[in-house]
């Protein structure tokens, strides 16, 4: 049924142009679903930024509740949500993945009056960290609606 071996080149010529449009439906496919998969979802503009809680699982929501409220103490979420969606840290540059989280949640947690004591710190990395692996979209987060979302809103700007 192929027609393999015989009178072969216009066939062959053939495949190859189905090829390259299969691989370019391929591209665009892949250029368009990339972003939603590298989604961490943010409601809110500017310093009233906020992460969506329902995206975490159940066993992160708990440890989101500690960030959200330690971490808003002296700034908004925003900045750590900079840091969270770039990787890197909006105020000095650092790197914000594995190492550099827990360099700034020590950091933090070392400032006077903090209020983050180490057992706070410690839920609080383990969830920076997944939540830094959402938007790298090594991991995919809960609760996405099956049907397109009909608006998002994602301003990620830290003021
Ligand atoms: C005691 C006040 C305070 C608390 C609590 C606090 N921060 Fe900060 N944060 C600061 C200040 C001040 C800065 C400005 C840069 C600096 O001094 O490190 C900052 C900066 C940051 C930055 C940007 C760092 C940079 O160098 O770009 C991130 C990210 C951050 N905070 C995350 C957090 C997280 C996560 C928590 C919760 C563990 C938290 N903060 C709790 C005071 C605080």
């Amino acid at each position: 049924m192929t027609g393999e071996g015989r009178g072969s080149e216009r066939p062959r010529r053939a495949r190859r142009a189905f090829a390259c449009v299969v691989a370019a439906a391929g591209l665009v496919a892949h250029a368009c679903s990339a972003p939603a998969a590298a989604q961490l979802r943010v409601t809110g503009e500017g310093p009233r930024q906020r992460l969506v809680r329902e995206q975490f699982p159940q066993e992160y929501r708990a440890r989101y509740d500690i960030f959200a409220v330690r971490c808003t103490r002296c700034h908004a979420m925003a900045r750590p949500i900079a840091a969270l969606t770039t990787g890197i840290t909006p105020v000095s540059g650092g790197r914000f993945e594995t190492d550099g989280i827990q360099r700034y949640v020590v950091r933090m947690m070392r400032k006077p009056n903090s209020g983050v004591d180490r057992a706070d710190a410690r839920e609080i990395l383990l969830f920076l960290r997944y939540a830094r692996g959402i938007a790298r979209g090594e991991i995919s987060a809960q609760g996405r609606s099956q049907t397109p979302a009909p608006r998002r809103s994602r301003r990620t700007e830290a003021r």
